[in-house]
């Protein structure tokens, strides 16, 4: 049996490989996180006590996080500031969490000599031509657009540097982005769901051209698993299941399957430095891990997030009037 200490695991991501991993594995959890506004203790709620326990203090925090490395026999890394707009605001919090929080989880890793998965994101590339038939490898060099990438582009640089330099056992996934249920309603998807609800038109940025390349956050999850099992020391996985899709095709496909009409949104002001197109080339880790997306049906996938958000209510209405506050305070 593994014994895990999962960064940020009240959060979106986080809180489904706790779930996932107390549901497919025989490992124990421990979660590091410090339930800043995007963890949630109801996102842990419902696992077996004799398997899990949550510990409520920051990476920040040098102390807590070697006492709770030297515990354990790996680590898996998801703690971070996520949201671009928010470091757009105030980048401050996103350097310290996501460069020196991950800094001090490596000095711990180092001293006791511990497994880490570092977990990050494909935004540290930068972006895509619309019709650039190249899609990111683990070969494409690094060239972040934004605070946050930046930062995380910084923190998978220290994950490097610290394998190299002082033998430490970690291996690297930067995947594209997720969607799935308890994903905080200030990221796109969960906040045209929820505006649906509450009969507010979505909001697209600009023109709504640009491309991410979606994955169910299940699938981000078991890829994780399987590098933590059988990934190569020192390597980098790129985690992607081929789901590109412009944000006015995602917008149109919520609105189709919440009946409403297809052009029922309002588009907002754009997002400074907005990234064009996200790609992700996954033949790496499909190919040396044998790894298969189990969501192959973007349409199936995210029918079953709108029913998650009608079904839950109580989960985000809390977050609702800030969130908006806050965007429509920038005209979005
Ligand atoms: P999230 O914002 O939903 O969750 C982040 C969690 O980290 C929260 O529970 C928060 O309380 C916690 N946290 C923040 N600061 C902390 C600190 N100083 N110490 C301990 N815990 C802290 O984010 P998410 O979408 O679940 O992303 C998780 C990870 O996955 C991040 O590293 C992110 O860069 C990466 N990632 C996200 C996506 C995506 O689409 N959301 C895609 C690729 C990679
Ligand atoms: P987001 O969920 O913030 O993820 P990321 O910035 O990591 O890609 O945004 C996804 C895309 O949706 C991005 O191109 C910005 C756009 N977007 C909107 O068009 N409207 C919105 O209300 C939000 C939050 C994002």
């Amino acid at each position: 049996m593994t014994s895990l200490l999962v960064t940020g695991g009240a959060g979106f991501i986080g809180s489904n490989f706790v779930h996932w991993a107390l549901n497919n594995t025989d490992a124990t959890v421990t979660v590091l996180d410090a339930l800043t506004y995007a963890g949630n203790t109801a996102n842990l709620g419902g696992l077996p006590e004799e398997r899990f326990e949550l510990v409520a203090g920051s990476v920040t925090n040098p102390g807590l996080v070697n006492e709770l490395v030297e515990a354990h026999d790996a680590v898996v890394h998801f703690a971070a500031e996520s949201h671009n707009d928010n470091s757009l605001e105030g980048p401050g919090v996103f350097i310290e969490t996501n460069i020196v929080g991950t800094y001090h989880v490596l000095q711990a890793v180092r001293q006791f000599g511990k497994r880490l998965h570092h977990i990050s994101t494909d935004e540290v590339y930068g972006d895509l031509e619309l019709d650039d038939p190249a899609k990111f490898t683990a070969q494409t060099p690094y060239n972040p657009s934004s605070p946050y990438s930046a930062s995380k582009a910084a923190s998978d640089h220290l994950v490097r540097a610290w394998v190299r330099s002082f033998g430490v056992e970690a291996t690297l996934s930067n995947c594209s982005n997720n969607y799935g249920p308890r994903q905080h309603i200030e990221k796109f998807i969960p906040r045209q769901i929820t505006n649906l609800i509450d009969g507010i038109r979505p909001k697209l940025y600009g023109a709504g051209e640009n491309v991410r390349d979606w994955i169910h956050v299940d699938d981000h999850n078991s890829a994780v698993w399987g590098i933590l099992q059988k990934g190569r020391i020192g390597e980098t996985y790129l985690i992607g299941a081929d789901g590109e899709k412009n944000n006015k095709e995602v917008v149109e496909l919520i609105l189709q399957l919440m009946g409403r009409k297809p052009d029922d949104y309002d588009h907002v002001t754009d997002r400074p430095g907005h990234d064009l197109r996200y790609a992700i080339d996954s033949t790496k880790l499909r190919e040396e891990l044998g790894w298969e997306p189990q969501y192959t049906d973007f349409s199936e996938g995210l029918k079953d997030t709108i029913t998650w958000y009608e079904e839950n209510e109580a989960w985000w209405r809390p977050m609702k009037d800030t969130t908006e506050a806050k965007y429509a305070a920038k005209g979005q």
